[in-house]
């Protein structure tokens, strides 16, 4: 069992247990690690596919033309001239003049100020750092004046390193660069979407918060092409025009609830917008199981939002590890940005036609950081008692839904459990444990969050019935052998209770870890 040290932090805790359980752990560990590269082991790989199929499902659900593309991550340079990112993916930079240690300065100014800079340029924030006489956190040295910092990875290829390429910052350069490809392969008609779930790569200056700012971290994102003289039109408005969302505009410090109607006709956000900012309010509240007070849209103002934006939504939740609202997601408007650019620098027509008229389309983006959406999944379903830690995991997102215990590894058990075992795993999440005593092995899965523990007894031998063990209350049931996939079928999609799944048992209190 993890050691939880008194004091640790709840974002400590998790990390250790994360690591120990084979949840994930910093890359390359062996070797010193660098910071903002990370492992997921046996365990957080399937949480994260969990994530990301639920993402799928949902958002790939929206229409029969939204497709996922899968693409290369190392794109020629001229890629990111035509999408601005060599000129302005840009974060500032200062450096100490005594140490040459180099800082994120909105970060050194927020931290020491508490209050956000965000959109100042670099003459503004070192103004800030001198009205505020920031100093050098490591050295104490004078900080020297901010300048720009572009967080593009470069790569050179070939054998003589001919090509200079980079590590693609944004998935979504993908589907800009595939879409006059899809447009004709798919139906040559608007709205077309194409989603990608892959990685993108930034040089953070100071990467920091465990998952909240890596160097290389996994993307969930659809962009859906559209005619810009259709945004304010959409045909399923009416399933969602009286449906209220979560919402602190840029000018407002609280979080009010908007009908996707008020938001069309008081606030100006486009029908197709506003139609899309609840389905990913439905996704985290409804599918992720998400409390609606922890969610939040964010409007970001036009010196807030990124270079390529029109219309910039973040969606923020509030996590108790890091201390409030950290963004998570994002629904950008980008307009004609992407697709104009790379026909420009491409040289090649990326206009179609589409309602008998030729347009170039523009994009609404629903961008999410896996890896954040992840942390969000451990934040919230993290729990601590007396006696145990665990993550109360649901059934969609648990690396483990079933673990099957030989109660003994004596006379006829070990065989029945096995069976047992592959009996379930060809439908669920299993893991099998043989190891140190019951008691020893719920605490483990409960540490992973492991739904429902079955174990194998000497009552399994002549009786033809197991335990299952339930995480959240930790009372057991006996069932027979034949039905038992049934029952964690029914018990998993919540369509009978624990207590119906079988015969109560008395059972003594669980042994400690
Ligand atoms: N294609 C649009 C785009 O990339 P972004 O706001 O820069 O927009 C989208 O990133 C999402 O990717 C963010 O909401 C966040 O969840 C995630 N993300 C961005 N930078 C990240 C980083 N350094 N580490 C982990 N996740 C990051």
């Amino acid at each position: 069992m993890v050691i939880l040290v008194k004091m640790a932090s709840k974002q400590d805790n998790i990390l250790a247990i994360a690591a120990k359980r084979g949840l994930f752990y910093p890359a390359a560990e062996i070797y010193g690690a660098t910071a903002g590269f990370w492992t997921y082991g046996h365990l957080g790989t399937r949480v994260k596919q969990n994530w990301e199929n639920l993402w799928r499902k949902t958002f790939l659900g929206l229409s029969p033309f939204y497709f996922e593309i899968d693409d290369a991550n190392i794109m020629p340079s001229k890629v990111f001239e035509s999408s601005g990112h060599l000129k302005n993916f840009n974060d500032p930079l200062t450096e100490c003049g005594k140490c040459h240690f180099r800082f994120r300065a909105d970060q050194i100014i927020e931290d020491a100020t508490k209050t956000s800079v965000e959109g100042l340029d670099e003459n503004a924030l070192t103004k800030v750092i001198e009205d505020n006489k920031l100093v050098c956190p490591k050295c104490q040295g004078k900080l020297l004046p901010v300048r720009w910092f572009n967080m593009m990875f470069n790569v050179k290829v070939g054998a003589t390193g001919e090509n200079e390429m980079y590590l693609r910052p944004e998935s979504a350069q993908s589907p800009y660069l595939a879409f006059k490809r899809e447009f004709e392969a798919i139906r040559r008609k608007l709205p077309m979407g194409l989603a990608v779930i892959g990685k993108a790569f930034r040089n953070e200056i100071a990467p920091r918060q465990s998952f909240f700012r890596l160097r290389e971290f996994t993307q969930a994102e659809l962009q859906i092409f559209f005619d810009a003289d259709l945004i304010d039109q959409c045909d399923d408005w009416k399933s969602v025009s009286k449906y209220m969302l979560y919402v602190k505009f840029s000018e407002e410090n609280a979080i009010r609830e908007v009908s996707c109607e008020d938001m069309n006709k008081k606030h100006s956000i486009p029908k197709f917008y506003a139609y899309h900012l609840a389905k990913v309010q439905q996704f985290y509240l409804d599918a992720l199981g998400m409390p609606k007070e922890k969610f939040r849209f964010r409007e970001l103002n036009e010196k807030e939002r990124a270079f390529y934006n029109k219309i910039h939504f973040d969606v923020e939740l509030d996590l108790e590890t890091l201390g409030g609202f950290r963004e998570v997601a994002g629904v950008h408007y980008r307009g004609d940005h992407d697709l104009k650019g790379h026909q420009e620098g491409s040289k090649e027509k990326l206009e179609v036609m589409t309602n008998e008229k030729r347009v170039l389309p523009h994009v609404l983006e629903l961008s999410f950081g896996v890896d954040r959406n992840v942390w969000a999944l451990m934040d919230a379903f993290y729990k601590e008692e007396p006696e145990r830690v665990m993550f109360k995991f649901p059934g969609w997102v648990a690396p483990v839904e079933v673990a099957v215990f030989p109660l003994m590894n004596k006379e006829g058990i070990p065989k029945l459990s096995e069976k047992v075992y592959k009996s379930l795993s060809a439908e669920f999440k299993t893991f099998y444990d043989e190891s140190g005593s019951v008691g020893r092995r719920y605490r483990r899965q409960d540490e992973v969050g492991t739904c429902y523990c079955v174990t194998v007894d000497f009552d399994s031998l002549q009786g033809k019935t197991v335990t299952i063990r339930d995480r959240d209350s930790m009372t057991q049931v006996r069932t027979k052998i034949s039905a038992l996939a049934k029952v964690l079928r029914k018990l998993l999609d919540k369509d009978i209770e624990f207590s119906q799944a079988g015969a109560k048992v008395e059972s003594k209190k669980e042994g400690a870890a």
